[in-house]
C-alpha cells in the first residue's frame, strides 16, 4: 500500500493553540470511542479537556459515570500535574430550552417552552441533534474554560449533516414551515414570520375549520415568540461556522476500513476543503492488521483444500481457512484505505486496530489513545 503521511496526534493534542478538535464520519464507526480516548489522553497529557458526546454507548458512558443527561460538563479524571478530562452528553431538547430563555424575556419563553409547538419541533425535525450539538460547542468554547473541546458528532445519515444543520435549520425556520402555513403567493421578500401573522386573519377561517381555534391560537403565539429570538439563531449559526474554520481547530475525519465509510471519508475531506475547514488527518478504526511474514492467503487456502481432500488433520485445516479468511478480510480492508489516500495523498492518516472486546472503560479508552498516537 502506498505509504499516507503519518497523523501526529500527540503533536494536536499538545499544541496549546488546539482549542477544538471536531471527530466526524459516517454512523458507527468509532467517532464517541475517539473523541472519548483524545479527550482522556489529552487531560493524561496535562490539559484541561472537556469531550462533548451526543449518544455514548450506554457501558461507555456509564464507565465515564456519564449516566444522565444534564447537559453539563462532569469531571471524570483528575491528574496531579493538573490535566482533567470532563465529559458531557449533549441534551438537545434541554440546549434548545436553554436558547430560547438566554434569548428571549422571561414572559416570551414561558410562552414558547411551553406551546406544543415548540414541543413537538424541538425534537422531531432532522438536524436538530446537530444543531444543538454545534450550539454547544459554541456556548462551551465561548466560556473560554476549557484549554481543549472535543467534540464527537450524532450518528447521522451521512457525516455531512451537521456541517449542514445550522443552515438547514435557518431554511426551516424562516422558509419551508412558514410557506407551508401562509398562502404561497405571498411568500416573497418580507419577514415571513411578520407576513404569517398578516396572513393569519386572512385564513383563520379555513384553517380554523380544518384544526381548531385553540391549535391556530397556540401556532400563532409560537410564531410570533419565535419570531423575536430568530435572528439570534442565525446569527450564531455563523459564529459557531467561524469558530469551526478558525486554525484552532482540528478536524478528525473517523472511518472504518471499508467501502461505505471510506467514500464518505472521502466526500468529507473535499467537503472540509470546500468549507476552509482544517482537517488533521483521518483515523482509520478498527483495523485488521496481520504480520507482513504471515501465511497467504491464496496458500493458506491451497493448503486447507489440499488437507481437506485428503480428509486429514481436520482442525489444521479449519485453522488454515480461518487465516486465509483473515487475510483476505485484511487485504480487501487495505485495498479501501489505498483508494483513499490515491485520492487525498496529503492527508495524514493513523491506523487504529480492531480490538477483541467493545471499548467501555477508561483502560480501554486509554489504549486507543495510544494506538491513536502511534503513527
Ligand atoms: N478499535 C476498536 N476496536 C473494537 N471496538 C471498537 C473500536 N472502536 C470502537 N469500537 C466499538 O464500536 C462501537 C461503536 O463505536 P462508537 O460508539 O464510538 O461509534 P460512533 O461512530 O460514535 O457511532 P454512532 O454513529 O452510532 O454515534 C462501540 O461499541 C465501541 O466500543
Ligand atoms: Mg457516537
Amino acid at each position: 500500500m502506498k505509504k499516507p503521511e503519518p497523523l501526529d496526534v500527540d503533536a494536536i493534542l499538545d499544541d496549546p493553540g488546539t482549542r477544538i478538535i471536531v471527530c466526524c464520519g459516517a454512523g458507527g464507526v468509532g467517532k464517541t470511542t475517539t473523541a472519548a480516548a483524545l479527550g482522556l489522553r489529552a487531560a493524561e497529557r496535562g490539559r484541561r479537556a472537556v469531550v462533548l458526546t451526543v449518544d455514548p454507548a450506554r457501558r461507555l458512558a456509564q464507565s465515564m459515570g456519564l449516566t444522565e443527561l444534564d447537559n453539563t460538563p462532569r469531571l471524570i479524571v483528575r491528574h496531579d500535574d493538573g490535566g482533567e478530562l470532563f465529559a458531557m452528553m449533549l441534551d438537545m431538547k434541554r440546549t434548545f430550552d436553554e436558547i430560547i430563555e438566554a434569548h428571549a424575556d422571561p414572559e416570551r419563553a414561558r410562552q414558547i417552552l411551553s406551546n406544543p409547538f415548540y414541543q413537538s419541533l424541538s425534537s422531531s425535525f432532522a438536524g436538530t441533534q446537530e444543531y444543538m450539538a454545534m450550539e454547544k460547542l459554541g456556548q462551551l468554547r465561548r466560556s473560554d474554560e476549557w484549554d481543549l473541546i472535543v467534540v464527537d458528532t450524532p450518528p447521522s445519515r451521512s457525516a455531512l449533516d451537521f456541517l449542514d444543520a445550522p443552515e438547514r435549520l435557518g431554511r426551516f425556520l424562516d422558509g419551508r414551515f412558514i410557506r407551508l402555513l401562509t398562502a404561497p403567493a405571498k411568500a416573497g421578500g418580507r419577514s415571513a414570520f411578520r407576513l404569517l401573522n398578516a396572513g393569519f386573519g386572512l385564513m383563520a377561517g379555513a384553517l380554523t375549520k380544518l384544526l381548531g381555534a385553540q391549535v391556530i391560537k397556540d401556532l400563532q403565539t409560537f410564531v410570533s415568540a419565535l419570531d423575536a429570538v430568530f435572528g439570534g439563531f442565525r446569527q450564531r449559526a455563523e459564529l459557531t461556522y467561524k469558530l469551526l474554520q478558525a486554525p484552532g481547530t482540528a478536524f478528525l475525519v473517523v472511518a472504518a476500513p471499508e467501502r461505505d465509510a471510506m467514500r464518505e471519508a472521502s466526500y468529507f475531506v473535499e467537503r472540509l476543503a470546500e468549507e476552509r475547514m482544517p482537517l488533521a488527518g483521518l483515523v482509520v478504526n478498527r483495523v485488521h492488521l496481520t504480520p507482513a511474514s504471515a501465511l497467504s492467503a491464496a496458500r493458506s487456502a491451497a493448503a486447507a483444500e489440499e488437507l481437506e481432500s485428503r480428509g486429514e488433520h481436520e482442525l489444521t485445516a479449519a485453522v488454515l481457512r480461518l487465516h486465509a479468511g483473515r487475510m483476505q478480510l485484511a487485504a480487501r480492508q487495505s485495498r479501501e484505505q489505498e483508494h483513499f489516500v490515491t485520492a487525498h495523498p496529503t492527508v495524514p492518516v493513523v491506523q487504529v486496530r480492531a480490538m477483541s472486546d467493545d471499548v467501555h472503560d477508561l483502560a480501554g479508552l486509554r489504549q486507543i489513545g495510544e494506538l491513536l498516537a502511534s503513527a
